[in-house]
């Protein structure tokens, strides 16, 4: 499976923040945004990596993540000219996606919660050998700023709406998907919505019809965290430092969970960490596994 890091967009919810930066290379806490989403994917287990972000962005990101083998993973970058819509990723990726199931995570979205990693493993082998798409619902108090889910009496999703004004659950679809390769396809025969982009809710839509949509729960215990806004954005860091002062333990450590995962050594983890040594970030690498 391979997977698209989407980063674009022009974050006009945060200006005059990211008038001279990307969104997703604000802090969340100790560490940088991109860092939470790139832990999912090798949480899932996925090396092959296409970031797509603006042409004034890329030089940033090439510098903070580079070709991605300090994490024992392979990223690639693409420039998304004009913000056409999520659902673009798989056109601007197509060639990158060649013949495999792709996952999409956008790069503004946190998670975080108990045994996520058993579940993306299955949701990862379940997409790589079928036909049915994956998406992730969850409750929030705000439905109407998402793609909402609507379910009958027996919990299967029969509609999916993008930011309804009136909206039938308070299921949001919230910005991880996994996909059969078909979605290259089904990509290229949407339509722009009213607002000119090609919708992530569109594609969902299609597979729902064709009865290949499998919607996951994410549960009461679990956090999807939104980072759009100032007060979110700043609530978001501020979960992050509670959790990570609790327990002592980092949320998103790259090298930690790539170590954990097998994708690089413990020399490499320490060869990292050395080099941010005297950061809390550094530290808390080498005290765990110098
Ligand atoms: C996008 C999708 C929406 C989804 C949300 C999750 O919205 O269009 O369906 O619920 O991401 O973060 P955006 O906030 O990018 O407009």
């Amino acid at each position: 499976m391979k997977a698209i890091l989407l980063a674009g967009g022009k974050g006009s919810r945060l200006f005059p923040i990211t008038f001279g930066v990307s969104k997703q290379l604000l802090p969340i806490y100790d560490k940088p945004m991109i860092y939470y989403p790139l832990s999912v994917l090798i949480l899932a287990g996925i090396k092959d990596i296409l970031l797509i972000c603006t042409s004034e962005d890329i030089d940033s990101y090439k510098s903070l993540l580079e070709n991605g083998s300090k994490w024992g993973i392979n990223i690639q970058y693409k420039i998304q000219k004009s913000p056409r819509g999520i659902a673009d990723a798989f056109i601007l990726g197509e060639k990158f996606i060649g013949g495999d199931s792709v996952c999409l995570i956008l790069g503004d979205n946190i998670f975080y919660g108990l045994d996520f990693s058993h579940q993306l493993n299955n949701v990862v082998e379940r997409t790589t050998y079928g036909s049915e798409a994956t998406i992730f619902g969850y409750t929030v108090k705000d439905p109407h700023r998402y793609g909402v889910i609507e379910f009958d009496e027996k919990g299967n999703p029969i509609s999916i709406v993008e930011k309804p004004k009136n909206p039938k659950s308070k299921h949001a679809v919230v910005g991880l998907y996994f996909y059969p390769n078909s979605v290259v396809q089904v990509a290229k025969s949407i339509s722009p919505s009213e607002r000119g982009e090609l919708e992530i809710s569109d594609i969902n839509k299609f597979f729902l019809k064709k009865k290949k949509l499998i919607v996951e729960t994410l549960g009461r215990g679990f956090a999807w965290l939104d980072t759009g806004t100032p007060e979110s954005l700043l609530k978001a860091g501020q979960f992050i430092e509670t959790i990570e002062k609790r327990q002592g333990v980092k949320v998103a450590c790259l090298e930690e969970i790539a170590f954990k995962k097998g994708f690089i050594t413990k020399k490499q983890l320490i060869k990292q960490a050395e080099a941010l040594e005297g950061t809390s970030y550094g530290n808390y690498l080498l005290n765990d596994y110098r």
